[in-house]
């Protein structure tokens, strides 16, 4: 109960960002579904949107709750995505895929000007790795690429439905959900899995989320990445006089 507090606290939150006219992307997942249900209230009240759905579900629930809905196709660029993730690591990289809708979340997410991501407090991770790694597949290439990537030290399986049928995305692919202990250097298992041929797109999201709102008991915490905060903290700490020489040396320089 506390955990869905915190999803619900975390997507209304993100909500509150978006403004009339916003080209918006709506994620998929219990923590994005608080974001799209606000954003339908929100037009209730005269907040005019257009959403970009990174699923079916999505789109049913975005329809029910009363959000213009349009493609990628009419509108290639998106002002804000809300989404949710699966772990969260301090430089704001994520894991993302455990609803599935990982190929058209990341195709939105990067398609957008600002991402944020939705979570509660269980998702923030010190190094991503914890929760298996979704990775989108050909069907075709499943036992090739399930050698390949556990040969890389994970232990793959094929995601299924209740019944024991592979599970399918909505894009028609199979997911091989990866579990590899910590990821040691993310950009570099991201490159090399991108290189599979078959792989359709894994669930490493990298330099994509800029900001993330997650909640925290009753609050709702802002988290940005570990590098940009302590740039801004760098520059805050630079006195005064250093900074003036330093755009009077750039003005000169231009
Ligand atoms: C779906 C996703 C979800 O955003 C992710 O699984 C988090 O979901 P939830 O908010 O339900 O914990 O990546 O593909």
């Amino acid at each position: 109960m506390a955990i869905q507090n915190e999803k619900e606290l975390a997507g209304r939150a993100a909500a509150e960002l978006v403004a009339s006219g916003n080209i918006v992307g709506l994620g998929t997942g219990s923590t994005a579904y608080f974001a799209v249900v606000a954003l339908g209230e929100r037009g209730k009240s005269g907040l005019k949107i257009i959403g970009i759905p990174t699923s079916d579900g999505t789109a049913e629930l975005a329809r029910a709750v009363g959000i213009p809905l349009s493609t990628l196709d009419e509108h290639p660029e998106i002002d804000i995505t809300i989404d949710g993730a699966d772990e969260i690591d301090p430089q704001l990289r994520l894991i993302k895929g455990g609803g599935g809708a990982l190929l058209r979340e990341k195709i939105i997410a990067t398609a957008s000007k600002k991402m944020v991501v939705v979570a509660d407090s269980t998702k923030i991770v010190p190094a991503l790795g914890r929760f298996p790694l979704p990775v989108e597949i050909i069907p075709f290439a499943r036992a090739v690429l399930q050698r390949k990537i556990t040969a890389l030290g994970a232990n793959c399986s094929l995601r299924t439905r209740s019944g024991g049928a592979a599970f399918v995305t909505d894009e028609g692919h199979h997911i091989l959900d990866c579990s590899f202990g910590k990821i040691a250097d993310p950009p570099a298992l991201a490159q090399t899995l991108s290189n599979m041929p078959g792989v359709v797109e894994h669930g490493l999201f990298i330099g994509i989320a800029k900001v993330a709102l997650v909640g925290k008991g009753s609050t709702v915490a802002e988290i940005r990445p570990e590098s940009s905060r302590k740039r801004a903290l760098a520059k805050r700490a630079r006195p005064r006089r250093a900074r003036q020489k330093q755009k009077l040396r750039k003005r000169r320089r231009s």
